[in-house]
């Protein structure tokens, strides 16, 4: 087998994104742009793996902190030719083929590029190019082939031709070539063109007039070799991708009610029979075990259930663990270091931050739960806050098995509440309750009698 290198090009900052951030560093289906070459390329086992940065080049290389690539800089971005250019210091007499890869193209896949670069050794040409057939080629290099169809350069959209325009070939951006004939061919580019730029496309030419073979292969989905390269191009693509994801989890047994308003990034896992409502995002590397059912307006981040757990309508989680057969929602918010054991029941406009609930605790309604770690069986009434912060510091509390926390009860935190405490509704606990014991804290209750006759007859006098 003969020895192979990907080049992935990522210094441009993308002029027609208008950002401020790197342009492959966009998201798509949740993940940094760049994430796609840099994952499909492995397919073809690299010796190695070459990403040339220029712009935003440290949040590029913190980004993907992958071990496995060698990061080659372009200081000034003078074209996709220079960009490849200045890899020869880390590539310079490499033996084998080179696969140049643009940051910006996602959809390429593993079983294409096989194709492509089988193709490319069996013809064995020098440079061969990945090409499409698109209805609407704006933007894209035009493929420009000679009366026997045999490739002899690739013109820029700027710098075409009416004639030139109408092609619909386009140039995909990836390449196949031997490192031997690369790098003398870029030493042979000028930027004598419309954008002033060294265009590595030219190197088709170059090889064209040295009567060396030029190889290509055509994509038959054409979708596969689409580039963002303005904000609307990435919101087609989100959308194409959020299609193919969905139908993936639809292929392995997931139920998604409404597949147009269901958002599931790509790092995500669902077990089968779950069951997805309108309006949900999962994100990150979320974790849906089986039967699940989220039944609508749910955002997920980065959060991990166990099987057969209920998220009821509208529900925001980030970070945290839940297990099996929880019930959470309607309206509930799980923040980050939220860990919910089995069978723990989450209600209506309850918050939980930093805490961990144990197996079979309710808390149904208007609680907020922080810093905290509660027992197994435990109820914790309506309207609990647990008082965590003292305008400086964060302080825990924890509650005990089979505690029953009455209404409406502040616990000041640091405090502890033992296990088979009681405490009576309304209390403020400042203190902590040993095991099995009754906390109260409220003034004890009064009567006037006949009070409120004295009260009506003074007023109708008047
Ligand atoms: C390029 C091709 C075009 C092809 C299209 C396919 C050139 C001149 N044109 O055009 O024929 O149809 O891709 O998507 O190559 N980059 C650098 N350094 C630079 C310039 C660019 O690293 O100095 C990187 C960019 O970050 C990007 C990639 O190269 O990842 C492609 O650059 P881009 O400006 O998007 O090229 P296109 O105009 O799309
Ligand atoms: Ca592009």
């Amino acid at each position: 087998m003969e020895s192979l290198a990907v080049i992935v090009l990522a210094a441009g900052l993308g002029k027609r994104m208008k950002s401020d951030l790197p342009k492959i560093l966009h998201s798509l289906g949740g993940r940094p742009l760049i994430s796609y070459p840099l994952g499909v390329c492995r397919i073809l086992n690299p010796e190695r793996v070459v990403v040339v940065v220029g712009h935003g080049a440290d949040q590029v290389k913190a980004t993907c902190n992958d071990q496995n690539v060698q990061w080659v800089n372009q200081a000034e971005q003078l074209g996709t030719g220079h960009a490849v250019k200045c890899t020869r210091e880390v590539l310079d007499g490499f033996p084998g083929d080179l696969l140049i890869l643009s940051g910006d193209v996602p959809f390429i896949t593993e079983k294409s590029l096989s194709a492509f670069l089988g193709r490319h050794r069996d013809a064995k040409a020098a440079v061969s190019l990945l090409t499409a057939y698109v209805d609407r080629p704006t933007g894209y290099g035009r493929v420009l082939r000679d009366a026997e169809g045999k490739i002899t350069r690739i013109v820029e959209e700027k710098d075409a031709s009416g004639a030139e325009k109408k092609i619909k070939e386009v140039n995909a951006g990836i390449y196949a070539v031997s490192a031997k004939f690369l790098f003398s061919a870029l030493d042979d580019l000028n930027n004598q063109n419309r954008q002033g730029e060294y265009y590595l496309p030219d190197i088709v030419r170059i090889a064209h007039r040295d009567g060396k073979t030029v190889g290509d292969l055509r994509v038959d989905d054409p979708r596969e070799m689409l580039g963002v390269n303005t904000r609307e191009e990435l919101a087609m693509m989100e959308r194409a991708m959020q299609e193919k994801i969905n139908r993936k989890w639809m292929e392995a047994g997931v139920t998604l009610k409404d597949p147009q308003t269901t958002y599931i990034d790509a790092g995500v896992q669902i077990g089968k029979d779950t069951i997805i409502g309108p309006n949900t995002h999962l994100m990150g590397g979320t974790v849906v075990g089986e039967r699940c059912r989220i039944d609508g307006n749910a955002y997920i981040t980065n959060s991990r259930f166990g099987k057969e757990s209920h998220l009821k309508f509208s529900v925001v989680i980030a970070d945290s663990d839940v297990g099996e057969k929880a019930e959470i929602g309607p309206f509930s918010h799980l923040r980050p270091g939220t860990v919910l054991k089995n069978n723990v029941r989450v209600g209506n406009f309850v918050e939980v931050k930093n805490s961990t609930i144990g197996v079979g605790t309710k808390a149904s309604h208007l609680t907020y739960i922080g810093d905290s770690t509660l027992g197994e069986e435990t109820n914790i009434g309506a309207g609990t806050i647990t008082c965590n912060y003292d305008g400086f510091e964060k302080h825990q509390t924890t509650i005990g098995d089979r505690v029953q926390i009455g209404s409406n009860t502040q616990l000041v935190a640091p405090v502890a509440v033992g296990d088979d405490a009681y405490v009576g509704a309304g209390s403020t606990i400042t203190k902590d309750v040993p095991k099995g014991s009754l906390a109260i804290s409220r003034a004890e209750q009064k009567h006037v009698k006949g009070w409120v006759q004295k009260f009506r007859d003074k007023h109708r006098k008047k």
